[in-house]
C-alpha cells in the first residue's frame, strides 16, 4: 500500500489534513494508514510513543514519508489536545478531520469496587478528552471557515448496560451525547460531527493482551461469524471524513 501504487487508494482525502487521537494502535492504527491511502496528511496524537514512532516508521517505508508526523499526546490534558491540532497547520496548514478516538478499557469490576480514581481516570481519557478534542478542533475549523468533520469513537456499550464496565459504558453514552449537542451547534458552520458505535473490534485493547483467545471471546459474543477488525472503523471513519457536504461541495 504506497501512496502511488495501491488497488485500495484514491484521492478522496487528496490535501486534507486529519489529526487522528490514539492513532498509534488498533483501529486508529488503521485508520491513519488509510487516511494516508486516501491522500490525506495525517498527525497521529497518541500517549504511546514506541507505537507511534513504529508507526510512522511503517508509514515512511509505505511512501508516505512527509505526509505524517507524530505527537505525544495525553487526551486527558487540555495543553496535548491543543498542541496536536495546532501541529496539524503549523505542518499541513489546515485541519480537516479530527478523529477522537483514543481509548482505554479503564475502570472495570463490580461497581461496589469501583473507587473515585479509576472513575476519574477513565471519565478523563474517554469522555473529556472528546470533549477537548471537539472543543479545539471546533475553534479551529471555524477560524479556517472551512468546515469539517469531526468523529468521535463511542461503543456499543453507550447504548447498552452490561455488569462490570459501567464507568467505560456511562463515558461513552457522554461522547454519544455530546456528539449529537456538537453535531447542532456546529452545523451551521459546515462543521460535521459524528460518532461510531463499534461492536468488539480484534485490537490490543480489546484482546487484552491474549490474541489468541480473541476469537473464541468474541464469538461467544455476536452472532455474526467474523469478528470486527480495526479495518472495518476506519472504513466508517473514512466515510464520514469525507467533506461531500462541506463548503467544497456547496460552492461547486
Ligand atoms: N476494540 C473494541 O472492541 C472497541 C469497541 C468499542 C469501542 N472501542 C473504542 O475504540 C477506541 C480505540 O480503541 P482500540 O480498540 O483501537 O484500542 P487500542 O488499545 O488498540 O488503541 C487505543 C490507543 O489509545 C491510546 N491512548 C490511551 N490512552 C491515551 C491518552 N490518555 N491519550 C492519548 N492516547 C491514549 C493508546 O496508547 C492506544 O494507542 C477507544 O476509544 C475504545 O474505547 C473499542
Amino acid at each position: 500500500m504506497t501512496r502511488e501504487n495501491t488497488h485500495q487508494s484514491s484521492t478522496r482525502l487528496k490535501g486534507k489534513t486529519a489529526v487522528i487521537t490514539g492513532g498509534a494502535s488498533g483501529m486508529g492504527r488503521s485508520t491513519a494508514l488509510r487516511f494516508l491511502a486516501e491522500g490525506a496528511n495525517v498527525i497521529v496524537a497518541d500517549f504511546n510513543q514506541a507505537t507511534g514512532a513504529a508507526l510512522v516508521q511503517e508509514a515512511h517505508e509505505l511512501g508516505f514519508a512527509g505526509h505524517i508526523a507524530f505527537i505525544p499526546t495525553d487526551v486527558a490534558v487540555e495543553g496535548d489536545v491543543q498542541a496536536a491540532l495546532v501541529l496539524a497547520v503549523d505542518t499541513f496548514g489546515q485541519l480537516d478531520i479530527v478523529f477522537n478516538n483514543a481509548g482505554v478499557g479503564g475502570a472495570i469490576g463490580p461497581l461496589t469496587q469501583t473507587t473515585t480514581e479509576s472513575w476519574d481516570y477513565t471519565m478523563d481519557v474517554l469522555a473529556k478528552g472528546v470533549f477537548l478534542g471537539i472543543k479545539h478542533a471546533a475553534r479551529i475549523m471555524r477560524s479556517q471557515g472551512t468546515g469539517g468533520s469531526i468523529i468521535n469513537t463511542a461503543s456499543i456499550a453507550a447504548l447498552s448496560g452490561d455488569a462490570g464496565p459501567l464507568v467505560y459504558s456511562a463515558a461513552k453514552a457522554a461522547v454519544v451525547s455530546m456528539t449529537k449537542s456538537a453535531a447542532v451547534e456546529l452545523a451551521s458552520e459546515r462543521i460535521r460531527v459524528n460518532a461510531i458505535c463499534p461492536g468488539f473490534i480484534a485490537t490490543p485493547l480489546a484482546d487484552g493482551g491474549k490474541p489468541e483467545k480473541t476469537r473464541e471471546n468474541f464469538s461467544r459474543a455476536q452472532p455474526w461469524p467474523e469478528y470486527g477488525q480495526g479495518d472495518h472503523i476506519a472504513g466508517a471513519a473514512l466515510f464520514f471524513a469525507c467533506l461531500l457536504y462541506t463548503s467544497d461541495a456547496a460552492d461547486e
